[in-house]
C-alpha cells in the first residue's frame, strides 16, 4: 500500500527530472528550445492547469497502514475543480492537457480518448447487466473510479444517443467518487450533442458540466497544426523509403512520438485505427481502402480525425476497381470535412487511376487531392 499511495509522488519525481516543476517553466523551456511558439492564450490555460496540478499533488491525507488501508480511498482536497477546455482546432488543447498530465506527480491518473472511454463503459455495462445487478452503471462507475483521482479526456464529443443517455449519471458518480475530470473539446458544453435525438434529456448533463468544471475557452488565434504543415510537403510520390522517412519525421513532430489505438464503431462494424493520437491517424492504403468499408465508415473516420496520414496508395486500375472506388469515397469525405491529409502514393494524383471504370470521374478526385495540398487547406 505504501508503494501505491504514499510512495508514488517522490518515485515519479525521481524518474522524471521535470516533475514538480511549474508547468509554465516547462512550457518556457520548450519555447526556448524552439519546440513551441509562445502564446498568451496557452499560458492562461497553463495557470489553470498549474493550480490544478498543485491541488492534486497536495494530498494531506496519508493512507492508514494495515487492515484499514485496504478500505482507504485517496481523497482529493476539497474544492478541486476539474477543467473543460474548449476551442478551435489546433489551438494546443491536447498538447497542454498532455503536458499537465505528464507532469502531475500522482499515480492515480488516467488519460483516455473520450470515444474509447465510452466504448469501454458500454462493454462494461453489458457485462454488469449479465450479473442481474439492479443499477449496472454503479459498479461500472465504481470500477472506473477505483484508485483514480484524475481522469483526462481528449476530444470530448457526443454523437451517440446511448452515450448521451448515460454520460450524465456516469459523470455524477465519478464526481461523487472524487474523480477530477479534465477534458478537451472543440465545442463548449452548451453545444455538446447539438441537434441530437432526445436532446432535452441531455440538458441536465450540460448544466452539471457547467457547474462542476471550470469551463475555459482557449482564445488562441493560431491553428498550430496548420502552422506546422504550412510549407511541409504533404504528397509524396513515389511511396519509397525516402517518403517513409520524411513522413515519419512529420508524424513525430505532430504527435511527439505518441500513439494509441482507436476503434471506430459504425453500424455494428469495427474500424480500427491502430496508429492514432490526439485527432490524428496514420494508416496504410490497404487498411482503409482494401477492406469492405463504405461511406458511413469514412464519415465516422473524418468525424474522428483532423489529420489523416495515408501511406502507400498504389497505382490503381480495373483490377483494383473496388479499392479505387473506396479511395474516391474516402477522398470525397476528407475533402468535405476539410481534413488535413498527408499521402504517399506510387504516382502523382493525375496518374493514379488512368484506366478502369470511373477513371474519367477520378479527375475530380485528383483535382481535390491537389487542392488539399495547398498551403491554406483547412484554414478556418
Ligand atoms: N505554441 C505552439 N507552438 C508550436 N506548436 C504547437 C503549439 N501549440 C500546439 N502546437 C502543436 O500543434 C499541433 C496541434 O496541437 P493540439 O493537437 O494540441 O491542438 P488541439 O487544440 O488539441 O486541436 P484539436 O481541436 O484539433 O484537437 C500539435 O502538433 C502541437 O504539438
Ligand atoms: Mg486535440
Amino acid at each position: 500500500m505504501d508503494q501505491e499511495f504514499g510512495g508514488t509522488g517522490p518515485r515519479l519525481r525521481a524518474t522524471n527530472p521535470d516533475m514538480g516543476q511549474h508547468l509554465q517553466a516547462i512550457y518556457d523551456t520548450r519555447v526556448a528550445e524552439g519546440l513551441l511558439r509562445p502564446d498568451p492564450a496557452q499560458r492562461a490555460v497553463l495557470l489553470l492547469l498549474e493550480d490544478l496540478r498543485e491541488s492534486l499533488e497536495d494530498r494531506p491525507v496519508q493512507p492508514p497502514k494495515g487492515l484499514l488501508g485496504r478500505f482507504f480511498k485517496p481523497t482529493i482536497p476539497e474544492g478541486v475543480r476539474g477543467l473543460y477546455l474548449w476551442g478551435g482546432v489546433g489551438r494546443g488543447k491536447s498538447m497542454l492537457m498532455d503536458l499537465f498530465y505528464a507532469h502531475t506527480g500522482i499515480a492515480e491518473k488516467r488519460r483516455v480518448h473520450f470515444h474509447a472511454f465510452m466504448q469501454e463503459i458500454q462493454s462494461a455495462l453489458h457485462e454488469a447487466r449479465k450479473t442481474g445487478v439492479e443499477d449496472a452503471l454503479k459498479p461500472v462507475a465504481e470500477g472506473v473510479a477505483k484508485n483514480l483521482r484524475l481522469l483526462c479526456f481528449d476530444e470530448m464529443q457526443i454523437t451517440d444517443i446511448t452515450d448521451a443517455m448515460i454520460v450524465g449519471r456516469l459523470f455524477e458518480m465519478l464526481f461523487q467518487e472524487g474523480v477530477v475530470i479534465v477534458a478537451t473539446s472543440n465545442r463548449p458544453p452548451d453545444d455538446l450533442y447539438k441537434d441530437g435525438l432526445n436532446r432535452q434529456l441531455f440538458l441536465p448533463f450540460i448544466k452539471q458540466l457547467n457547474e462542476t468544471l471550470d469551463v475555459h475557452e482557449i482564445a488562441s488565434i493560431t491553428d498550430y497544426r496548420q502552422d506546422r504543415l504550412t510549407g511541409a510537403q504533404t504528397y509524396f510520390s513515389p511511396a519509397n523509403a525516402k517518403a517513409r522517412v520524411a513522413i515519419d519525421e512529420i508524424w513525430k513532430d505532430l504527435t511527439g512520438g505518441k500513439s494509441e489505438k482507436l476503434v471506430l464503431e459504425v453500424k455494428g462494424r469495427e474500424v480500427p485505427l491502430p496508429n492514432y493520437w490526439a485527432g490524428m491517424a496514420r494508416a496504410d492504403f490497404w487498411e482503409l481502402c482494401g477492406q469492405p468499408l463504405g461511406p458511413a465508415d469514412y464519415l465516422a473516420l473524418v468525424g474522428a480525425v483532423k489529420l489523416l496520414v495515408l501511406e502507400n496508395v498504389p497505382r490503381l486500375d480495373s483490377s483494383k476497381f473496388n479499392e479505387a472506388k473506396r479511395f474516391v469515397t474516402l477522398v470525397d469525405s476528407l475533402y468535405e470535412a476539410r481534413t488535413h491529409v498527408i499521402i504517399s502514393a506510387e504516382e502523382t494524383p493525375e496518374r493514379l487511376y488512368l484506366e478502369g471504370s470511373g477513371s474519367f470521374e477520378f479527375e475530380r478526385t485528383a483535382s481535390r487531392l491537389r487542392e488539399m495540398q495547398s498551403a491554406d487547406w483547412a484554414t478556418e
